[in-house]
Order: structure tokens, then C-alpha cells, then sequence
């Protein structure tokens, strides 16, 4: 993706404040002093069964990149791909009305979108949201001795994966389900207040992806406690019984970090595991932690869990058990 992304027109307009060269959530163009719009867009193919579900999910991450940016989404645009001579339209009707039920949640209105025949489904959204410019939260803003806090468990990647080649019932994924189809809403709304500046979210190129792209944005290192990253019920025996997707695998590979000798293969797939719709990652102040884990709690946030601290640029990314500041 970075080969690619190489080939935009490198941006000079001071009003866009941020734009693909840091890889961060979404786009920010300033209007006026106190106003500033965040454009994001994400559709995928389907992940559950359940048209209605997949709708809520795909909407539910989405809109994570407005929240995971400080922002507060103000509409969205549907996008589609459908089978019309395979597959039901009704079935597109349950996917539109999953996703309207997470949408109206987030206060956020739908106002369109366009679909097209496509042999395999897709849906996603483009959301439009608003910020004010002092209040984003970017992936460049992260310091030395920040702490590192995660608002959602990880191993979504490796749990559909084992529903789509049957090693789990549905029944088995339905708390990543709820994780899922939970809007980060209230993680943002706890970072805003507690004057956090550094966020993103946790999607394709899992946590160590993600984190990655603070580290080189904001030219820090980082430590992870395996020990005390969140997981799903299931992840790590799934994922030590092969159920890894091909995303997760890649994000293996290309993951730069420095794995201590005693954290085992599971862990480290969980660490990349490419989540959909996971939750904000984010970077606080040591004497600002306190007051981001209560209002985190306050939000009743799916996980609210210290999983490592920021190092200088030069330590790099460490993976270690243990040792990380609680
Ligand atoms: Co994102
Ligand atoms: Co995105």
C-alpha cells in the first residue's frame, strides 16, 4: 500500500491538515479557525452471515475513522457492490437497514451513495464529520513516556476467519460482534476530555501495523506488554489452530518489530491480527492516564486496557512480557 499511496500528488494547500502522507485515518480540511471536515471512506466484503449484522459492522467501522480522528460524524454516503442476478435485493435492504440503525446511533445522517453489479458484495460508507482544528486527535502527536491504551480486544480477524471455514458456530463470535458493531464514540468523547492529542484505529494492519504508523508519524519507538493486550475469548487457541487470515499473515511479515524469545506464535498473530472495526489506540500523557481510564470507564468502553508505553525513535518496537508501566 505504501508503493501505491507514493504515486498522490504530494498536497501543499494550508488548509488541509492532514493528508495520506502520515496514513492516518482520515482526511482534514480546515474551513474556518474552529471548523474543520474529516472525509473518510471503507467497505469491504462480507464478514458474517447475517446481512443485517454485516450492515451494522461495516457502518460501525466506517465511522471509526471519524472518531478515531476527534471528530464527530455529521453524514454518510453508501457504497455498494451487488450480485443483482445472485443475490436478493432484500437481502441489500437488510444490509442498508443494519448499518441505518449504527448510523442514527452515531447521530449521523444518510444522505446517499451508489451501487454497482459486482460478482462478490461489498458495502462500506464514505462519512463526512467535523472537527475543531485544536481538538484533533492525529497519528503524529505521540511522545516518549506516553502510555498506551486500547479500547477494544483484538482477534476479530481470526474469529471470522474460523466462522467462514467452520471451526466455530456463530455463536462463538458473538462477542466480537458486539465489539464490532460498537461505535467509538465514547473512546473518543473519553480521549477528548482527558486532552489526549494522539489517536487512530485499530483495523487491517492490526495493532502492530497501526502503532506502526504513530511510530514513524511521530518519529517515536514503542514497548507492548503481550501480557496485557485484550483478546477476544477463543483468539489465541483459534489462531494456534491455523485460523489466521491471509491479512493477518501479511502483516506478519512485514511487521518490524522485536519480538522477546518468550512470547509464542499465537501472540503474535494476535498483535497483527487485521480487526475490523477495532477499537482507538491511543497515546497519553503519564499524568493524564488517570482521568483518560475513568472516563473511558464512565463510557463503558469494550476494553480499556494499558498495553505498553512510547520509547524514543531509536528503541524501535518491542514486544516484550511484562515491564510495561500500568
Ligand atoms: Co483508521
Ligand atoms: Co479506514
Amino acid at each position: 500500500m505504501a508503493q501505491v499511496l507514493r504515486h498522490l500528488p504530494s498536497v501543499v494547500d494550508s488548509n488541509v491538515l492532514v493528508d495520506a502522507a502520515t496514513r492516518d485515518d482520515a482526511a482534514v480540511y480546515q474551513l474556518t479557525p474552529d471548523r474543520a471536515l474529516v472525509a473518510t471512506v471503507d467497505f469491504f466484503t462480507p464478514i458474517v452471515d447475517d446481512a443485517a449484522t454485516w450492515g451494522a459492522i461495516a457502518a460501525a467501522n466506517a465511522l471509526s475513522d471519524v472518531y478515531a480522528m476527534g471528530g464527530r460524524p455529521l453524514f454518510a454516503l453508501n457504497l455498494v457492490g451487488w450480485p443483482r442476478e445472485s443475490v436478493p435485493f432484500d437481502l441489500l435492504g437488510e444490509v442498508l437497514r443494519g448499518a441505518a440503525q449504527v448510523t442514527g446511533r452515531a447521530g449521523c445522517l444518510m444522505l446517499g451513495g451508489h451501487s454497482i453489479d459486482d460478482p462478490e458484495p461489498k458495502f462500506g460508507l464514505a462519512v463526512i464529520g467535523e472537527v475543531h482544528p485544536d481538538r484533533m486527535l492525529t497519528n503524529a502527536t505521540a511522545h516518549p513516556g506516553d502510555r498506551l491504551v486500547l479500547t477494544k480486544a483484538l482477534g476479530t480477524g481470526i474469529l471470522t476467519t474460523a466462522l467462514k471455514r467452520d471451526l466455530v458456530p456463530e455463536s462463538a463470535l458473538e462477542e466480537a460482534v458486539e465489539s464490532m458493531t460498537r461505535l467509538n464514540d465514547g473512546a473518543a468523547r473519553a480521549a477528548i476530555a482527558a486532552g489526549v492529542r494522539c489517536a487512530t484505529d485499530v483495523t487491517g494492519f492490526g495493532l502492530l501495523g497501526h502503532l506502526g504508523n504513530i511510530l514513524v508519524a511521530s518519529a517515536v519507538g514503542a514497548r507492548i506488554d503481550v501480557a496485557k493486550v485484550p483478546k477476544l475469548a477463543g483468539a489465541l487457541e483459534l489462531a494456534a489452530r491455523g485460523s489466521v487470515p491471509g491479512g493477518t499473515k501479511r502483516n506478519l511479515e512485514s511487521a518490524n518489530a522485536e519480538w522477546a524469545p518468550d512470547i509464542t506464535d499465537a501472540e503474535r498473530i494476535l498483535c497483527v491480527d487485521a480487526q475490523t472495526s477495532g477499537g482507538l489506540l491511543l497515546a497519553v500523557g503519564p499524568e493524564r492516564l488517570d482521568a483518560l481510564l475513568a472516563g473511558l470507564q464512565a463510557e463503558g468502553t469494550p476494553a480499556a486496557a494499558v498495553i505498553g508505553e512510547v520509547l524514543p525513535e531509536a528503541d524501535g518496537l518491542r514486544l516484550v512480557r511484562g515491564g510495561a508501566p500500568g
